[in-house]
């Protein structure tokens, strides 16, 4: 079986494209990754990609229009093929047009259950509003942030005493196995 080509877009740490990254040595995987592509040139994330002989590509997007930047990432990811979008931890908006080239194509990872807490600082919000529960996404990209059909969803508790670090990182190990097969189900079709 012929593997799909995934292009993976971040703007940090990385540890989400790296469990994609893993997950896609198993034999049986249906993806391979082409590309680790990047809107921060010393995303630590980067390092890892390399070290795992994976192409990477890399520029700040300072100073660039946002549409502009993105023609940019759509020509690193066809030129290597790319056939599915992952973005993970990639802290940038999404020009409509590149969002359109991509529909149906293009997943994202987000630390809440959507349709709640979409945005930035999701951990601390939660505990804040005294939720019990908590937990991760997979959604398709739209051009509404973290928005459009959720494809899997993991739950964590809200513990006791948690902080917001505690409750990222029980989020985290969670993100790290959904993240792989929620990616696998939409290159298979399911
Ligand atoms: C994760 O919590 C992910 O859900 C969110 O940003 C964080 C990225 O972490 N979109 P990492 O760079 O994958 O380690």
């Amino acid at each position: 079986m012929k593997k799909a080509r995934v292009g993976i877009l971040i703007s940090g740490r990385g540890s989400n494209m790296a469990s994609l990254v893993e997950a896609s040595k198993a034999p049986d995987s249906p993806y391979e990754v082409a590309l680790v592509a990047s809107n921060v040139p010393d995303a630590p994330g980067l390092d890892f990609a390399r070290k795992q002989g994976i192409a990477t590509w890399a520029q700040s997007h300072i100073g660039m229009k946002r549409a502009e930047f993105d023609e940019l990432v759509d020509a690193e990811l066809r030129a290597a093929g790319v056939e599915y979008v992952a973005l993970a931890g990639y802290m940038r908006l999404l020009s409509p047009g590149f969002v359109r080239k991509w529909a149906g194509k293009m997943i994202n990872i987000h630390p809440s259950l959507l349709p709640a807490y979409k945005g930035l600082d999701t951990h601390q919000r939660v505990i804040d509003a005294g939720e019990a529960k908590h937990g991760c996404s997979v959604h398709i990209v739209t051009e509404a942030l973290d928005d459009g059909e959720i494809v899997a969803q993991a739950e964590v508790p809200v513990l006791p005493g948690d902080d917001a670090h505690m409750l990222a990182a029980r989020v985290l190990v969670e993100e790290h196995k959904l993240y792989p097969a929620a990616l696998a189900r939409l290159v298979r079709g399911k």
